[in-house]
């Protein structure tokens, strides 16, 4: 049963871009709601579909006119700054709420926290040992985001996030382009979810009164090749070529490499007090899903 934890105010998107856009539409029926973008291109395209928004760079900090007075929530989707093992934009956004007391924040991390673990099963009671700089952010802006909301009696939320995919977010152009894949044997188990499940475990978050730290998932982990040669398949292009691990270090970019370096198996044991279950389950069905909404297929969809 739904219980409405969310007060009156606004429900603030900080970062509203691939995601954040689908959470805006999914939302605006329950409520304010203003999207905090970086551009003013990026603004103008939220404005026109109906959801509003004001472009403020939160590095160089946030004028207090742009944010609304009453805050029932805050949803915080930018990604970190930079180099180094903090998340200073966080830091910044966090002072520019002020005194602001949202009955919750949501914060979206990623399950890169974990870092390591060749294939081992985590769940949210695992050890947390980040390897990539860029995940010892995310740890980092979560400790953050736990001392802001306790400073005030907020209730926090940290979303783990594994890659998201979903329509315009799949590996088409890597297909079109031919780049290989690694061969089975030399890649572990990857983790995935559909964007609308994850707008659904959020939209849970808000609105069930749970708090912490929770994995998500859509419950079929399998490599990034194996995920690519099934998108190859239903989107009826070549499958990509195989390589080893010793050819992919010449034919790979540095970030692929270093992204298939780590591997482990996402599980939650904290799903069910969202009330939420991925409805993509099965991967096919939300790629399936993905390409009917790109008009895949159809001409309009052949230069994306
Ligand atoms: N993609 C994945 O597979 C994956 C996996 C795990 C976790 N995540 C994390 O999940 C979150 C949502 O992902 P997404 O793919 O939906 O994000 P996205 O499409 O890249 O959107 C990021 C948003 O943050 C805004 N932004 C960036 N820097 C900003 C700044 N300095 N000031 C104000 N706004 C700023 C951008 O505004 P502009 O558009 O105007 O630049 C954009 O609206 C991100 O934190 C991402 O890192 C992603």
């Amino acid at each position: 049963m739904e219980n409405r934890a969310e007060g009156k105010g606004t429900c603030l998107i900080a970062g509203c871009g691939y995601t954040g856009t689908r959470l805006a539409r999914r939302r605006l029926g329950a409520g304010p709601v203003l999207a905090l973008v970086r551009r003013a291109v990026s603004a103008e395209v939220l404005i026109r579909q109906g959801i509003p928004a004001v472009a403020a760079d939160v590095d160089a900090g946030i004028p207090l006119l742009a944010l609304p007075r009453e805050l029932a929530s805050v949803i915080y989707l930018a990604p970190p700054a930079g180099a180094g093992t903090e998340d200073l934009r966080l830091a910044r956004f966090l002072q520019a709420l002020g005194p602001a007391r949202p009955q919750v924040v949501v914060y979206f991390s990623t399950t890169g926290v974990y870092g390591d673990t060749r294939g081992a099963a985590v769940d949210e009671a695992s050890p947390v040992a980040p390897r990539e700089d860029r995940s010892r952010q995310r740890w980092e802006a979560e400790g953050q985001v736990a001392a802001w909301c306790g400073a005030r009696g907020v209730r926090p939320v940290i979303l783990r996030v594994p890659a998201i995919y979903g329509p315009h977010r799949l590996p088409l152009d890597r297909l079109r382009r031919s780049e290989p894949v690694l061969r089975d044997g030399d890649s572990g188990p990857g983790n995935r979810i559909h964007v609308d499940d994850l707008v659904a475990a959020c939209l849970a978050a808000l609105d069930r009164p749970v708090s912490g730290a929770f994995n998500l998932t859509d419950g079929a982990p399998e490599s990034m090749a194996a995920f690519t040669i099934r998108v190859a398949k239903l989107a009826g292009l070549p499958a990509p070529r195989r390589v080893s691990w010793a050819e992919a270090q010449s034919v790979m970019s540095p970030g692929v490499l270093a992204f298939l370096r780590e591997s482990r198996l996402v599980t939650s044991r904290r799903m069910q007090e969202l009330g939420w279950t991925p409805e993509y389950g099965n991967p096919d069905d939300g790629i399936r899903a993905s390409l009917v909404e790109m008009g895949w297929g159809n001409s309009s969809s052949a230069g994306r």
